[in-house]
C-alpha cells in the first residue's frame, strides 16, 4: 500500500512549517502520513522517520483511543478534547488539547487530520507566575515580622546582661544565661528569616565548578552509602552570577537530599541548556537548567506545594528556611527553582537565564 501523500509544497508548506501546533495526517490504519515541524519537535522524530509508523508507537492516550479514532473516520465525525494527558515514550507525559478531523484528500481515501497543542507550556507559565508572586508576598510578611522581633530582642538580651552584673548570688546567673542563650538562638533564626541582604556580586561563573565545590563540601559530611552521579553538559557557557550565592543554593538542596536519603542512595547533578524558554514573564533565548536529583522517599504530596514557603519543614530539627532562601537567591538572578517529586525520585530544577531576549 502506498502511504505517501503528495508532497506539501509552496505556501501551504510554509504555513504548516510555522505553526506552533503539531499537525499529523493519519491514514485509515492510523499510520502517519505526514508530521509538521512542531510535531517533529513534540514527538522527537523527523517527518521522514515517522512516515508509516503507527500512531500507537508515538503516543499513548487511553486503551480505547484507537477505537475512537476509527469511529471518527467511519462516521466522518470530528473529535475535540481538552487537557488530556498523553504519554510520549518513556517517562515523558504531557497535557494537550487535541482536535481530530476526518478529511478527504484529492488522491487519497479518507484521512485523519490531528492537531495537538501542548498545554504544558501555558500551565507551567501560569504556575510560575503564581509561585513568584506568592513568594514575594510571604517574603514581605516574614521580613516585616523578623524586623519587629529583632529590635525588642536586642533590648531583652542587653537587659539580661545588665541584670547579671547586679545579681547578688552567682547561682542565679544560670537563669540570665538561659535568657541570653535563647535570645542569641532567636537572633540567628531571625537573621536567617530576614534572608541575605547583600546584593549579588555577579561575575562570570562556571556552573560545573560551583557544583563540584558543593560536592566536595558535602562529601566529608556524608556516609559511604551515598553516591554522586555527574551528568554535565560541557558545552554550556559560563553565566553571570554570584558563585557564592549559587553554592549556597545548591548546598541547601543537596543537604536536603542527603537528609532524605538517610545514609543510603544516589544524588545526581545534571546540567542542560534549554533554548527559547520562559521564566515567569520573561522569555530567554538560552537558559541553564541544573537538576539535583535523589532517589530518596520523595516529598509528601501535601508538603510539595508549600516547601518554598518559609518555616515549612518536614523534619523535626529543620527550620524550614533553606528552600525559601534558595528560591529568593535564584529569583535575584532572574531564575526559578521547581520541584517534581515522587517516591524514589525527587528532582529540584534550577533555571538560570544565560541570554535574554525581549519579546
Ligand atoms: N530531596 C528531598 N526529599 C524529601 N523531602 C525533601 C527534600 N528536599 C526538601 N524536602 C522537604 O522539604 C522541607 C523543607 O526544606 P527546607 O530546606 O526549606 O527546610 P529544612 O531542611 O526543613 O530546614 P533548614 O533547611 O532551614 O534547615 C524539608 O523539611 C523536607 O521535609
Ligand atoms: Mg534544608
Amino acid at each position: 500500500m502506498n502511504r505517501k501523500i503528495q508532497p506539501i509544497e509552496g505556501f501551504q508548506r510554509n504555513i504548516l512549517d510555522n505553526l506552533s501546533t503539531a499537525v499529523l495526517l493519519l491514514d485509515k490504519s492510523l499510520c502517519v502520513l505526514y508530521l509538521n515541524p512542531a510535531g517533529e519537535n513534540l514527538f522527537h522524530i523527523s517527518n521522514k522517520r515517522a512516515a508509516g509508523i503507527g500512531l500507537d508507537k508515538l503516543m499513548f492516550v487511553a486503551p480505547d483511543f484507537a477505537d475512537r479514532l476509527h469511529q471518527s473516520l467511519e462516521n466522518a465525525q470530528p473529535i475535540a478534547e481538552h487537557q488530556v494527558s498523553i504519554r510520549l515514550g518513556h517517562e515523558r507525559s504531557i497535557t494537550v488539547d487535541y482536535m481530530l478531523s476526518p478529511i478527504q484528500l484529492a488522491d487519497q481515501n479518507d484521512v485523519l487530520l490531528m492537531e495537538i497543542s501542548s498545554m504544558d507550556r501555558h500551565i507551567r507559565i501560569a504556575r510560575e507566575e503564581k509561585l513568584l508572586s506568592e513568594q514575594n508576598a510571604t517574603r514581605n510578611v516574614i521580613r516585616g515580622m523578623a524586623h519587629e522581633i529583632k529590635n525588642p530582642l536586642g533590648g531583652l538580651r542587653g537587659a539580661a546582661q545588665l541584670l547579671e552584673r547586679e545579681l547578688p548570688d552567682a547561682g542565679l546567673q544560670e537563669y540570665t544565661q538561659i535568657i541570653i542563650g535563647e535570645a542569641d538562638r532567636l537572633q540567628s533564626l531571625v537573621d536567617r528569616m530576614l534572608g541575605p541582604n547583600n546584593v549579588p556580586r555577579k561575575r562570570s561563573t562556571n556552573i560545573h565548578q560551583a557544583l563540584e565545590h558543593v560536592r566536595q563540601l558535602v562529601q566529608a559530611e556524608v556516609s559511604e552509602g551515598i553516591y554522586f552521579n555527574l551528568d554535565y553538559d560541557p558545552s554550556l557557557p559560563e553565566l553571570m552570577a554570584d558563585p557564592d550565592l549559587l553554592i549556597q543554593v545548591m548546598l541547601n538542596i543537596t543537604r536536603n537530599a542527603i537528609a532524605a536519603l538517610e545514609g543510603n542512595g544516589e544524588i545526581t547533578y545534571r546540567t542542560r541548556p534549554q533554548r527559547h524558554f520562559t521564566i515567569g514573564h520573561q522569555h530567554h533565548k538560552l537558559v541553564l537548567q541544573t537538576d539535583i536529583i535523589d532517589n530518596g522517599p520523595g516529598i509528601p504530596e501535601d508538603l510539595q506545594q508549600q516547601i518554598f514557603y518559609p518555616m515549612v519543614t518536614g523534619r523535626a530539627e529543620g527550620t524550614g528556611l533553606g528552600l525559601s532562601i534558595a528560591q529568593s537567591l535564584i529569583n535575584q538572578h532572574g531564575g526559578l527553582i521547581e520541584v517534581h517529586s515522587q517516591p524514589g525520585r525527587t528532582v529540584f530544577t534550577i533555571y538560570l537565564p544565560l541570554e535574554t531576549m525581549d519579546v
